[in-house]
């Protein structure tokens, strides 16, 4: 993950690169660095933790120089201390990295049997190094960086610089994404063009295997092979403003509160509310064509995708293989080539995602994807990209996005429905009618929140939860329990309530609270049944459901949190927002870092 900056400008660049850094800090929060060059010497300021930390230092300790590189990082290699922190010098190389170099071990034994001393266990170090070996070897910058590339092995994103020419940074893309933004007679390089935008929305983005000269008014591509290569110039559709919480506590509040308006946008999008038919949009394949539907995602994504399996069996009778893409990659799975893929991701370039979608490409399937980041490098690999319409997500834990993806695959199973024969016209019209409704619910829900909040309270001092529900409540349970771990730290399992016999009801006793899902449908016995076990083990029930399933609960909860009665089709989207808001205000009382959570990173560009 981490973010990288590098800039060869016409004024001071330190206080751009932080700006720029702040931009980035959802791909790693660990540490920071800084390092330019001035007067002809390479200087740094680097800080644990935290970019305002290295705000901090700078501000008691300021670095001058018009060029400049910044990281912030998300620790592979090596404990998130300063020592550790980028950007690492080796006499006169200055680097900053993204991602993993695999092969680091053996390189840093040679580089070790040559004399060269380690002053951090990173494998970025090592790149800085070996360019520097290169250059002691007579090279000159282009070549020692050309010459180290071909060396490297693992996914990575580079920025180097060279204390003897300050009008020079080199960028290489090996995986993670890197863009180079065009100024006038200055030069930038990014993780993303949003950490460029305020400065330029020309962007040329790096493909795999590019490696590039940047100076202020020249821009050479090479690719992995040392030929020079064109790369289009693009205008960026990156907003320049660094998004702020408003009247919000923490980002993921505000983001929980956007929904009825971002879901609306994206169903929008897709659904035509009028005539009550999907909308025509371009499509990478013909969902009457298809005979399977090959899904993999990560995290929240996945489980987003999994409830689209319920929807596109149930609506279009379309079998779908769903896979948790780091298991998909080296799963060889055969595939057929009547089938499609199907890629969810909200930043678009999440590692094992990506890795899974060049699977299946080279296997000859036709490729589509839920993105939220349109300029990704996942919307840019596939033939065809259905966007999430949820706007940047800051807050780590996703919220926004899993609710405008069920929102496309609802959407997508409509029309897949439509398309393969499987609902009349006026049944499709119905389900649209139904969807249309999802934000004015999901706006209701919203007003829950001091029940929530005041049973959030109680649930801060618990050690472990269980989260149950069955059939697209099932996916949501596990949605729960990820949203409730990775932000309050308190242990979490989602469960189909079904399997509760067949282990977890071990767990129960009267410390455990268990979170069930449980809308007033047509096996809502079924999970009452389930409750009644946990009752009579004591576990207490928190009971997310309608008001028909509050009336017929014949169990005693700790809380039910009764929502309004909504249409099954858009069950998943309306309880999505209880689940959240839960984990959300437990994490509040607890005290955590509710937007960034500790070893997490928004974008998880390593595997
Ligand atoms: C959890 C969360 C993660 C992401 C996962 C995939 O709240 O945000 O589980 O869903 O890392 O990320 P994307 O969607 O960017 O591929």
């Amino acid at each position: 993950m981490c973010g990288i900056v590098g800039i060869v400008g016409r004024t001071p660049v330190a206080p751009l690169i932080v700006d720029a850094l702040k931009r980035l800090e959802y791909r790693g929060y660990d540490s920071a660095g800084v390092a330019t060059i001035e007067k002809g010497r390479l200087d740094r300021r680097r800080a644990e933790g935290k970019l305002v930390n290295l705000e901090r230092r700078i501000g008691e300790e300021p670095l001058d120089g018009l060029i400049g590189i910044g990281h912030t990082r998300w620790a592979t290699h090596g404990v998130p201390n300063e020592t550790n922190a980028h950007p690492h010098f080796s006499k006169d190389v200055a680097i900053v990295h993204n991602g993993i170099i695999e092969n680091f071990a053996e390189l840093r034994a040679g580089l070790l049997a040559d004399g060269y001393e380690f002053t951090s266990q990173t494998d970025t170090e090592v790149v800085a190094h070996m360019v520097s070996r290169e250059m002691d070897r007579g090279a000159d910058p282009e070549q020692a960086a050309f010459r180290t590339l071909q060396q490297l092995e693992g996914a990575f994103a580079l920025a180097i610089m060279f204390r003897g020419d300050d009008d020079l940074i080199i960028g290489a893309r090996n995986g993670p994404p890197l863009a180079v933004g065009h100024g006038d007679g200055e030069m930038f390089l990014g993780s993303d063009a949003i950490a460029l935008a305020p400065f330029t929305n020309a962007i040329t983005y790096l493909e795999d295997g590019d490696w590039a000269v940047v100076r202020r008014n020249e821009l050479k591509i090479h690719d992995m092979t040392g030929a020079e290569v064109q790369r289009k110039r693009q205008q960026s559709i990156g907003t320049s403003f660094l998004v702020d919480k408003g009247n919000y506590r923490h980002f993921m509040e505000k983001e929980i509160y956007e929904q009825p308006e971002v879901i609306s946008h994206t169903l929008a999008h897709y659904l035509d509310f009028t005539t009550g038919a999907a909308k025509q949009i371009e499509m990478p394949f013909d969902f009457a064509k298809i005979d399977r539907l090959a899904i993999s995602a990560c995290g929240t994504a996945y489980l987003a995708g999994l409830v689209g399996k319920y929807w596109f069996e149930r609506l279009a009778r379309l079998p779908v293989d769903i896979d948790i893409a780091s298991e998909f990659r080296y799963r060889e799975m055969p595939l057929s080539k009547e089938s499609a893929a199907l890629f969810i991701s909200q930043s678009g370039e999440t590692a094992d995602t990506l890795a899974s979608l060049r699977y299946c490409k080279q296997e000859g399937l036709p490729i589509a994807s839920i993105v939220n980041v349109r300029e990704s490098t996942i919307a840019r690999e596939s033939n065809g990209v259905f966007p999430t319409l949820a706007g940047p997500e800051i807050g780590v834990a996703s919220t926004k996005a899993f609710t405008c993806q069920l929102s496309v695959l609802a959407s997508l199973a409509v029309k897949a429905a439509a398309d393969r024969g499987k609902v009349t016209p006026q049944e499709q019209a119905g389900l649209i009618r139904q969807l249309s409704e999802a934000p004015k619910y999901a706006n209701q829900v919203l007003k829950l929140s001091d029940q929530i909040e005041k049973l959030a309270r109680e649930l801060a001092h618990v050690k472990h939860m269980l989260y149950l529900g069955r059939d697209t409540n099932f996916p949501l349970a596990m949605e729960g329990a990820l949203k409730l771990k990775e932000i309050s730290y308190i242990h979490a399992e989602g469960y189909a309530a079904g399997e509760l016999k067949h282990g977890p009801i071990a767990l129960i006793d009267e410390t455990m609270p268990v979170v069930v899902i449980a809308p007033h449908d047509r096996i809502f016995e079924k999970t009452v049944s389930n409750m009644q076990e946990v009752a009579a083990r004591g576990g207490k029930i928190i009971l997310i459901t309608d008001r028909k399933g509050a009336e017929q609960a014949t169990v005693q909860t700790l809380e039910t949190i009764v929502v309004p009665d909504v249409p099954e089709i858009i069950t998943p989207i309306v309880y999505a927002l209880p689940v959240q808001m839960l984990a959300y205000y437990t994490a509040v009382f607890m005290g955590t870092d509710v937007d960034q959570p500790r070893n997490l990173a928004k974008s998880v560009t390593v595997e």
